[in-house]
């Protein structure tokens, strides 16, 4: 089965199929690897932007500013980043639409930009604003967000050639998580996750030999699991221990890592288009 967008969507191939000849695909075109720079301007401007929203929600980073201080101050780079992303991904996708119409990557990539639009704005920075409380709108918002998140990872997880973008994923939630840890739980934390990256050497390179795809395919993406479950369990252990401090309850805490997460996944999708 794909999940790429002419799944979808067949009866707009013939559309698709005209957009790099004519106005702005064909524009763009020449000029599609400035543009691409610019996509990436923008994402970093988000990514940034994102960053200190959500740890300092998370209540690590700029402490030393209340959350709706923090947001005031990043809206105007977090509004730039993704009108920018989104106005440089339309014209660069224009230009090569027909590699996005058949990118299963790239469906991963829509629903993971529409998750995060929904987390950012109608969860993260209104919770911000007040400092913590996420509302009862807050609250349907991040429903929503979590179940189009949850949607896009089925989707990058299944789909061939593209899921190992997920390691990209993991690796962030395990870079964050080892950031805001403290104390003994960041200890054993570390201790597991080398402890992992060893003996998932040793198993791929070692006990299974390089060459040996039908057997290094399931034992990565059992490592993966347990990457993520090792993670995970740390976040929700850091989350819970931490509580109210900060400002932010757990459930704030919790949904800034899907808030700050869910841009990662969008960005790896977006990597992964080159891939499949
Ligand atoms: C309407 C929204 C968007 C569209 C239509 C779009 C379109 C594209 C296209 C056409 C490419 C080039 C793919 C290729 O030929 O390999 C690309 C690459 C990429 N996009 Fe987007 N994009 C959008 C939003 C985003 C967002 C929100 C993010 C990140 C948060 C993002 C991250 C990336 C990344 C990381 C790349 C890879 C660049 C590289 O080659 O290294 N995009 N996007």
């Amino acid at each position: 089965m794909s999940l790429a967008p002419q799944d979808f969507f067949p009866a707009i191939a013939p559309w698709v199929a005209t957009l790099d000849d004519t106005f702005p695909g064909a524009w763009v075109k020449p000029y599609f690897a400035q543009w691409e720079v610019l996509h990436l301007l923008s994402i970093a401007l988000l990514g940034g932007a994102s960053i200190l929203l959500n740890l300092r929600l998370i209540g690590y980073g700029l402490t030393d500013e209340t959350p709706a201080e923090v947001e005031r101050n990043v809206r105007p780079w977090m509004h730039l980043g993704v009108a920018g992303v989104i106005v440089t991904g339309l014209l660069i996708g224009a230009s090569n639409a027909e590699r996005l119409y058949t990118s299963e990557a790239f469906t991963a990539k829509m629903l993971g930009l529409a998750a995060a639009i929904v987390l950012t704005y109608g969860v993260a920075m209104p919770a911000a604003r007040r400092d913590g409380a996420l509302g009862g709108a807050g609250r349907l918002w991040a429903l929503a967000g979590l179940a189009i998140f949850a949607l896009g990872l089925l989707v990058f997880g299944v789909s061939k050639l593209v899921n190992p973008g997920l390691w990209h994923v993991i690796t962030a939630a395990a870079l964050v998580v080892l950031f805001v840890t403290r104390g003994l739980t960041r200890i054993l934390y570390l201790t597991g996750l080398v402890a992992l990256i060893a003996v998932q050497w040793v198993m791929t390179h070692l006990v299974i030999p390089p060459d040996d795809f039908a057997r290094l395919d399931p034992a990565n993406k059992a490592f993966a699991w347990v990457f993520a479950a090792w993670v995970l369990g740390a976040a929700v252990v850091q989350v819970v221990t931490a509580g109210r401090s900060g400002g932010a309850g757990a459930a704030t805490k919790g949904l800034a890592y899907a808030a700050l997460l869910v841009w990662v996944m969008t960005a790896a999708a977006g990597r992964w288009i080159a891939f499949a």
